[in-house]
């Protein structure tokens, strides 16, 4: 009967409907052509506020940098990563996220880095070694590659070696995506937070598993290695007193863990497989890498003091991380009304930022389908604008471990580039898949190729 009242109407709903269930599985997939170039979008919702589309980097500037005491992070974001997270520092707002934020930071301030590196370093090499030990016809990239990050991120931050530890919490994790990696639909659908979905008891078994890892690490605390002489991330959360004295709840220490851990590793994972891939399908990319590599490095391990001697192998990763940002989302909610090119944004609007969107956007990028890390040499950054690039986020949330992010994506690129190519075993375009992160359809499986460096 309604649709014989209101037919076209509910040809759109339908649409939307279709839409939003489409989203739920790969939200890249449902931007049309025009989001690519509009700076401004407005969805009405035929229940409720209607939902924006932030596209422009002044926009995206108000509402992560100068107005970002108005927006919090939206309920779609915390539903997906509370039951694994918690109250960990990825979800947390108000004035528990500013007493945590300010314990965390000196564990990523840039005098640490020396001391990191040597760590990044030493466990790329064993990769390497064990490559070169025991060659395989072929191996899975991805499940590699997030091992390799997870024993990185768990040493500078715990001083802890995973060991075993490393495959449960890699299975866990992948079983806690299949389970929460969609993309929430009650924030849209207005559903009230008290009413009880499935995903509340999906994923629970993976959560014990990562827990059992979390209390072995905090177990074996006092007698493990150290980066530096500094405390590392677990002594300042364990050593933490309030202004009474008391310490930090056990559960909230178990929630910042689980956040660094997953934050500081997966999306460094990510950023790596991609950019294998892009090397693979641009090898004149890969050969000018490979100039830079043999050029700096002769036939020497990289280095710390390299870092900055690396501008091409940089580049590298941040075009990769403008064309395959791991975080391609950044879901708001208006606690304030706002006005946004004109626009009204009522208080409780759903406010959607997209990295993905942005970094393609027809104007704010010459050719944004091109992969050319030339465009992030210095010599070129120059007309860039700030806020349409924004792979770890912006303002006060921006990514705790950025500076740490990049130095050891390119680290672990120089070390790995030198010494391997990886072909993959099933040849074409990968997949990219947009839910909780931006990941390729399927793992990576690759063949390795050993460069002659030694010429
Ligand atoms: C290439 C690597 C990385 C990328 C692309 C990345 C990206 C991001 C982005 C986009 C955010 C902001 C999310 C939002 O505003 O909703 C974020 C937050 C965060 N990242 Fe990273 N990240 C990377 C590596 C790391 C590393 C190595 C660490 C380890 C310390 C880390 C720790 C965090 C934490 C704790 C937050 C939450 C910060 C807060 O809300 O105060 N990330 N990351």
């Amino acid at each position: 009967m309604l649709m014989k009242i209101f037919p076209e109407k509910w040809q759109v709903y339908a649409g939307l409907f279709r839409n939003l269930l489409k989203a739920r599985k790969n939200l890249i997939e449902v931007w049309p052509p025009e989001f690519y170039s509009d700076e401004f979008i407005k969805i009405e919702l035929p229940w409720g506020a209607p939902i924006f589309i932030i596209n422009h980097p002044d926009d995206v500037r108000s509402v992560m940098v100068d107005r970002a005491a108005g927006y919090i992070k939206s309920r779609s974001n915390v539903q997906t990563l509370k039951p694994l997270l918690g109250d960990g520092l990825f979800v947390s707002e108000g004035a528990l996220w500013r007493r945590q934020r300010k314990i965390a930071a000196p564990s990523t301030h840039g005098n640490r880095m020396a001391a990191y590196a040597q760590i990044i370093l030493d466990e790329a090499e064993l990769w390497e070694q064990n490559l070169l030990a025991q060659p395989v016809a072929e191996t899975d990239l991805s499940k590699s590659l997030t091992m390799l990050t997870a024993e990185i991120i768990s040493r500078i931050m715990f001083g802890y070696r995973l060991g075993q530890g490393n495959e449960i919490l890699y299975r866990a994790f992948a079983e806690y995506q299949a389970s929460h990696g969609r993309v929430h639909l009650s924030e849209l659908l207005r559903i009230p937070d008290w009413l009880p979905r499935p995903s509340m008891w999906k994923g629970r078994r993976a959560v014990r598993r990562v827990d059992q890892v979390m209390l072995q690490i905090l177990s074996c605390h006092k007698s493990v290695e150290r980066a530096s002489e500094e405390d590392n991330l677990l002594d300042m959360l364990l050593e933490y007193r309030d202004e009474e004295g008391k310490g930090m709840a056990p559960d909230l220490i178990r929630d910042e863990m689980v956040s660094i851990f997953l934050a500081g590793h997966e999306t460094t994972a990510l950023t790596l497989g991609w950019i294998f891939h892009l090397l693979e399908k641009h090898p004149e990319v890969e050969s000018r890498l490979h100039e830079e590599l043999d050029v700096v490095l002769g036939d020497r391990k990289p280095e710390f003091g390299d870092y900055p001697r690396l501008p091409y192998t940089k580049a590298v990763v941040e075009e990769t991380l403008r064309l395959y940002p791991p975080v391609h989302v950044f879901s708001r909610e208006a606690v304030e009304e706002d006005c946004l090119r004109g626009n009204a944004i009522p208080k409780g609007s759903f406010v959607i930022i997209s990295s993905w969107l942005l970094h393609r956007h027809q104007k704010y990028w010459k050719n944004p389908e091109e992969f050319k890390p030339e465009r992030f040499l210095p010599e070129n950054v120059d007309g860039q604008l700030p806020y349409a690039y924004i792979p770890f986020g912006a303002g006060p949330r921006i990514c705790l471990g950025k500076h740490l992010g990049l130095m050891e994506s390119v680290l672990i690129l120089a070390t790995l580039a030198r010494r391997f190519e990886f072909r993959q075993v099933e040849a074409g375009e990968l997949k990219p898949v947009g839910r909780m992160t931006l990941r390729p359809e399927q793992n990576i499986r690759v063949r390795v190729k050993v460069r002659n460096i030694n010429k």
